[in-house]
């Protein structure tokens, strides 16, 4: 039987735990501190003297500090009997084994149980002011419809659903339905070209696509169902295209076509959870890495739902009844995480933002915050340095005394905007948590306020690890740095409940990416510096990953669409410090010999190449035609050198003595000046 929250699973469960907790440390007969009160979850662990006491022992302890939270924040079909079965020498992870329950219950039905008529979502649409709200009691109904439409048309558990969507309900609905009937997700995000859509479809071995006829952003109509037909011509997989209707406009439906709203009428509203196993996937999320094709990380039920409900809850400060505004797509995980699936758990009312932050005009997000009346709002540092550009009027004009916490995410928050977004947009009484994960980490790992609400907050930096996490940092030689102010890798010493399990169809490139570079540790691939207080500040990726408007590519990516062009004898691609983007994507090319096209043209050609074959977003900003690249005597391209012409810092060029011809660096040099 599915056990609603409240009632009588909650107390076993907690009374259940507090024996484990008991047994485990020793404490039982101590009287209890205000820990319970500030997290509940943690009830047991009495006699633990506060906060600091409680996140010392969640790493030392941290089986029963997780054990404690699974059996309180989730609702279980079956309890699991092993907390932890995880070696990360070997890339095995796997929490709560033996457990069974359904996310969407999770989600959606033990809410409905409680309080059916709170508002579960807020769409706020692209057309200002037309904000549509979904109760918890109708989002389960659209889950349960578009999950017996889902089985009614084959598919079955452990199938993978590709959901090729902007933000809003459908979407989410789409996503719970998958997790209701026991089939993974593949959310891709709708800004991605026909060519990158069709090879994460494939790599997932997608027989089904859920999208819509067109997107609306920002004013513009965006042809969404036209980008599915072209991707699926060279997806074989795909048999069938639920197509959703966004707008009125028509779009040619073919034989695969279904036409989805129009079919869920036809379904019942109630739909049988499938029991899945704790380590069964719940969806897979494709990232770019720093070498080949994108992957896609594998993310499980259990560990992943409790790992963002709980950060959800205690990074943000957020409480029952809040309005939760992350305006990050779907497509994302941000938007897994803290649009669909945190919030979601822990009951709240969460906003799902379908425009730009300057459309109609740049009050768009402060509006909102009005108009929603918004506690928690979270975003990431491109679109804050953006609006401060455009002065603070936008956001005086607005009442934004309803927010509480303002986060930042996806990239370093430099002073300005972070002094912007806590005195102008925060009047100076939101604290801004600077937030710092990954697609690979499920959820939050590092933000300044995991625990105590009067923690110092020191602007752009993440400083202080959740609950349970274990950051180090280690140096070039693989040794372990103990002391603070200092700089290295970051890793996480120990597992934790929300980190992926594996890239999907390739364990091997998930150990070799993640867990051999320093053995025994998770690597993140950014590096850190942690400050005399033991603060942790992100200093930017060690690999060829880089970050444009928050957007994660890899550089090898771009590369390789660059080198299809047929003039092209190879390119490098590198990032640059770019105002507003955080990154901008430099590309330094090499045309083949004899090739005469002007350079313009070529340009040209060359970016509308990375918008067709990658996104938008991937287009180089700056493309520096190249008599040749600086290589090492083993042919390898010296990206380093290449970045630091690029920042003109030709004082930091370091060590060229394994150039295989340093005039190479100085050509480059005089390009670039004749260029600027
Ligand atoms: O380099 C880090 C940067 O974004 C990378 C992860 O990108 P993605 O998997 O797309 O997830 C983004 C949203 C969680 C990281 O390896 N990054 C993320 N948050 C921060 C950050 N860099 C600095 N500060 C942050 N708060």
């Amino acid at each position: 039987m599915w056990l609603p929250c409240g009632c009588t699973s909650k107390y076993v469960a907690s009374s259940f735990a507090r024996r484990i907790l008991a047994s485990h440390l020793h404490v039982s007969g101590r009287s209890r501190c205000n820990v319970a009160a500030f997290m509940p979850e943690a009830a047991g662990f009495e006699g633990v003297s506060g906060r600091a006491a409680l996140r010392e022992l969640s790493v030392s302890n941290s089986e029963s500090f997780w054990a404690a939270v699974a059996r309180h924040r989730l609702s279980w079909s079956i309890p699991f009997h092993t907390v932890q079965d995880c070696d990360l020498s070997r890339g095995k992870i796997k929490w709560f084994e033996g457990g069974k329950l359904n996310v969407s219950v999770n989600c959606l039905d033990r809410h409905v149980h409680t309080c059916p008529e709170r508002v579960a979502l807020i769409w706020e649409r692209d057309e200002r002011g037309s904000e549509m709200k979904y109760t918890y009691r109708e989002l389960l109904e659209m889950t349960c419809r578009v999950g017996n439409l889902l089985r009614r048309h084959g598919v079955k558990r452990g199938d993978c659903v590709t959901i090729y969507m902007p933000t809003c309900p459908l979407a989410v609905a789409s996503m719970l339905a998958c997790a209701r009937i026991g089939a993974a997700h593949n959310v891709v995000f709708a800004g991605f070209s026909a060519d990158a859509l069709a090879e994460r479809i494939r790599d997932a071995q997608s027989s089904t696509v859920i999208t819509v006829n067109q997107g609306v952003r920002g004013g513009k109509v965006i042809e969404l169902k036209k980008t599915v037909d072209t991707a699926v011509e060279s997806c074989p997989t795909v048999k069938q295209v639920f197509v959703a209707m966004r707008t009125d406009n028509p779009v040619t439906m073919t034989a695969r076509d279904i036409a989805m709203e129009e079919e869920m009428l036809k379904e019942d509203v109630v739909c049988e959870p499938a029991v899945m196993n704790s380590e069964d996937v719940l969806f897979l999320l494709y990232t770019s890495g720093s070498t080949g094709k994108p992957k896609g990380l594998v993310h499980t039920q259990a560990g992943y739902l409790l790992y963002a409900a709980l950060t959800h809850r205690y990074v943000f400060s957020y409480h029952d009844g809040d309005v939760f505004g992350c305006v990050a797509d779907i497509g994302w995980i941000t938007g897994h995480s803290y649009v669909v699936y945190g919030p979601l758990a822990n009951g709240a009312t969460t906003v799902l933002f379908e425009s730009t932050p300057i459309y109609p005009d740049p009050g768009r997000y402060w509006d909102m915050v009005e108009r929603l009346k918004i506690n928690q709002f979270y975003g990431a540092p491109t679109a804050i340095r953006l609006l401060l550009k455009y002065g603070d009027q936008w956001v005086n004009k607005y009442d934004r005394s309803t927010l509480k916490t303002l986060g930042s995410v996806g990239e370093p928050i430099n002073t300005e905007a972070w002094e912007w977004y806590h005195r102008v947009v925060g009047d100076g009484r939101c604290p801004v948590v600077d937030t710092w994960w990954q697609t690979e980490t499920g959820g939050i790992c590092i933000a300044p306020r995991p625990s105590d609400p009067d923690a110092e907050i020191v602007p752009g930096m993440a400083m202080r690890p959740f609950f349970g996490i274990k950051p180090v940092l280690i140096d070039t030689e693989g040794e372990l740095l103990t002391s603070n102010n200092t700089s290295g890798a970051l890793c996480m010493a120990q597992p934790w409940p929300g980190m992926a399990r594996t890239i999907h169809n390739n364990h091997q490139r998930f150990i070799e990416t993640y867990f051999q570079p320093y053995p025994g540790y998770f690597f993140t691939g950014d590096g850190a510096y942690r400050s005399e207080e033991g603060y942790y500040q992100i200093t930017g990726r060690l690999d060829d990953v880089i970050n444009v408007s928050g957007h994660r590519i890899g550089t090898a990516e771009i590369e390789d669409v660059v080198n299809q062009c047929p003039a092209v004898a190879e390119s490098a691609v590198i990032g640059y410090t770019h105002s507003i983007k955080g990154q901008g994507v430099y590309a330094f090319v090499v045309l083949k010999k004899g090739i005469d096209v002007k350079e313009a043209d070529l340009s040209r050609q060359l970016n509308g190449m990375v918008s067709e074959k990658i996104a938008k977003y991937a287009s180089p900003d700056f493309i520096q035609f190249a008599q040749r690249l600086p290589k090492t005597r083993s042919g390898k391209i010296m990206r380093r050198v290449l970045r630091k012409v690029v920042e003109s810092d030709l004082e930091g060029l370091g060590d060229l003595s394994t150039l295989d011809d340093p005039a190479a660096v100085q050509e480059i040099i005089q390009e670039q000046s004749v260029l600027s």
